[in-house]
């Protein structure tokens, strides 16, 4: 597996993506996304030094998409499989592969000391992901948990 970097050749896949049926449902904004909304987020991340925005690869493959927002001195983690490789392994090697850009890239997140998650509790397959990484529960309601890793 590994992560290439979203291009605009992308568009179409990522807005079909974004209104997938499951990552609505565990989004923290659930309507759909229009086209035109989409779009204007799209082409203004892609120039955003601080999004750093990546197509899941395996074999080939475009398994989902993973963005790494820098703010501050956190970085939050954005993510999603394509419903055809859901429950295969890669959500959890996705982060994997997140942590190992970070760290690889240091000059790129200078400042930052922890790597953050918002997961609706009822997304079971995303709140394991987190745990078996070891991030730690930082913040928890009825709706949902914030995981955090100190770097
Ligand atoms: C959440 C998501 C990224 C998980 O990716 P995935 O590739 O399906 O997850 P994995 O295969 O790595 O599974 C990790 C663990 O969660 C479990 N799991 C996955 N989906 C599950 C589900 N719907 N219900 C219960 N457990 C689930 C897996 O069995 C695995 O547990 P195990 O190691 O104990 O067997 C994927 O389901 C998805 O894209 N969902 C829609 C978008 C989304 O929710 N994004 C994350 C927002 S925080």
């Amino acid at each position: 597996m590994e992560l290439r970097r979203v291009t605009l050749k992308d568009f179409d896949k990522l807005f079909q993506w974004i209104n997938d049926e499951d990552v609505r449902k565990n989004a923290r904004y659930t309507q759909k996304v229009s086209r035109h909304s989409f779009e204007f987020d799209f082409l203004k991340n892609i120039e955003n030094p601080n999004i750093h925005h990546f197509i899941i690869m395996d074999n080939n493959y475009e398994i989902g998409q993973i963005k790494i927002s820098k703010e501050k001195i956190k970085v939050v983690y954005s993510y999603s499989i394509d419903k055809n490789y859901r429950n295969k392994g890669f959500g959890l090697n996705a982060i994997k592969l997140a942590e190992n850009y970070i760290k690889d890239n240091k000059n790129q997140f200078k400042d930052v000391n922890e790597l953050v998650a918002y997961v609706r509790n009822s997304n079971i397959g995303s709140c394991k992901i987190f745990e078996k990484l070891l991030y730690n529960v930082e913040f928890k309601n009825n709706d949902y948990t914030i995981y955090i890793k100190k770097l």
